[in-house]
């Protein structure tokens, strides 16, 4: 397994990997591996001659008074999931090389970018438009594989490569979860014990949503009150959204259709954590009683 730093060297291997006329495909990360990461390697593994992962926190993607400083990191760890996993190069670049000094090329996603977590995180989605497309430029995959757990970045890298035409296809994962259902992030480390059983609201709380809807209910409001109810229940959650929406604008809806979405983010603490179910779809968490 190799490891790069430099845009120019990565640039230069994919360059030489390209021209024997075989494929790279691509898993981006910002580290602190773990199995939903596995998931996303291992579907690389299978699509492509080269596997290439990148580990690197983007400063762009984070807003004042946010978690850059202190987000988890472990390249050694990493390294070696990486290597289990059949990764070929790791890309893990210096910001001084991404964003040199006088930085001015952002990308703007518009339209889905404004819901969901688009109210609160203002610019987070430029950001990760941004460093993916520089990314995507660097790398030069054929394939990049990105997690159903952050549903409205998947979408915004989709509509960004189709409306740019960027010669690359996006392959959406399922959410890996803990057994108890909590959905795996690189975050749920600052969780603290009491915290981390509140966490499991989350996923408690989308399970419902899929029994009410599953049991014929269609209409949103219904669903939702369920939803924060159930969320509410735990003293330690607070609700950022609750949301339903179409899976592919992202606006809300009144009444379900085909694909909806349901999304919520809430923060534990100190901790912000996402999840998000799309009706139809399966959703492996057992119940609890609680
Ligand atoms: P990160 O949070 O490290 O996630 C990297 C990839 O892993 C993303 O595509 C994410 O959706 C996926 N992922 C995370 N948790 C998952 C889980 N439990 N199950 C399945 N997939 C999961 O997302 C980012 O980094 C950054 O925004 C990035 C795209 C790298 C741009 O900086």
């Amino acid at each position: 397994m190799k490891v790069i730093q430099s845009v120019k060297e990565m640039q230069a291997f994919s360059r030489e990997f390209r021209q024997t006329g075989k494929t790279i495909s691509f898993v981006p990360t910002m580290g602190y591996l773990h199995e939903g990461h596995l998931c996303l390697l291992r579907e690389g593994r299978k699509r492509g001659d080269c596997l290439v992962l990148s580990i690197y926190v983007n400063p762009t993607q984070f807003g004042a008074g946010e978690d850059f400083e202190k987000y988890p990191r472990d390249f050694e760890k990493d390294s070696q999931m990486a290597a289990s996993a059949g990764v070929d190069v790791i890309f893990c670049p210096e910001s001084t090389d991404m964003y040199p000094e006088q930085y001015h090329t952002f990308i703007n996603v518009e339209e889905v970018t404004q819901n969901l977590c688009g109210l609160t995180r203002q610019g987070h989605f430029r950001g990760v438009a941004t460093v993916c497309c520089k990314l995507f430029n660097v790398v030069r995959p054929r394939v990049a594989i990105f997690g159903k757990k952050d549903f409205q970045q998947l979408v915004v890298i989709k509509t960004m490569v189709r409306e740019l035409n960027l010669d690359l296809e996006i392959i959406g994962m399922p959410t890996v979860r803990e057994v108890d259902g909590l959905a795996m992030s690189s975050r749920n480390t600052y969780l603290q014990e009491k915290e981390r059983d509140a966490a499991l609201s989350l996923s408690q709380a989308l399970l419902l949503a899929k029994r009410l809807y599953d049991n014929g209910e269609c209409d949103t409001a219904t669903i939702l009150q369920a939803v924060k109810d159930r969320l509410l229940k735990s003293p330690l959650v607070r609700i950022e959204y609750a949301k339903i929406c179409n899976g592919m604008t992202l606006n809300d809806l009144e009444q379900l259709e085909p694909g909806a979405v349901m999304a919520v983010a809430v923060k534990v603490g100190q901790t912000r954590l996402i999840d998000n179910h799309v009706f139809g779809e399966t959703l492996e968490i057992a119940s609890r009683a609680n």
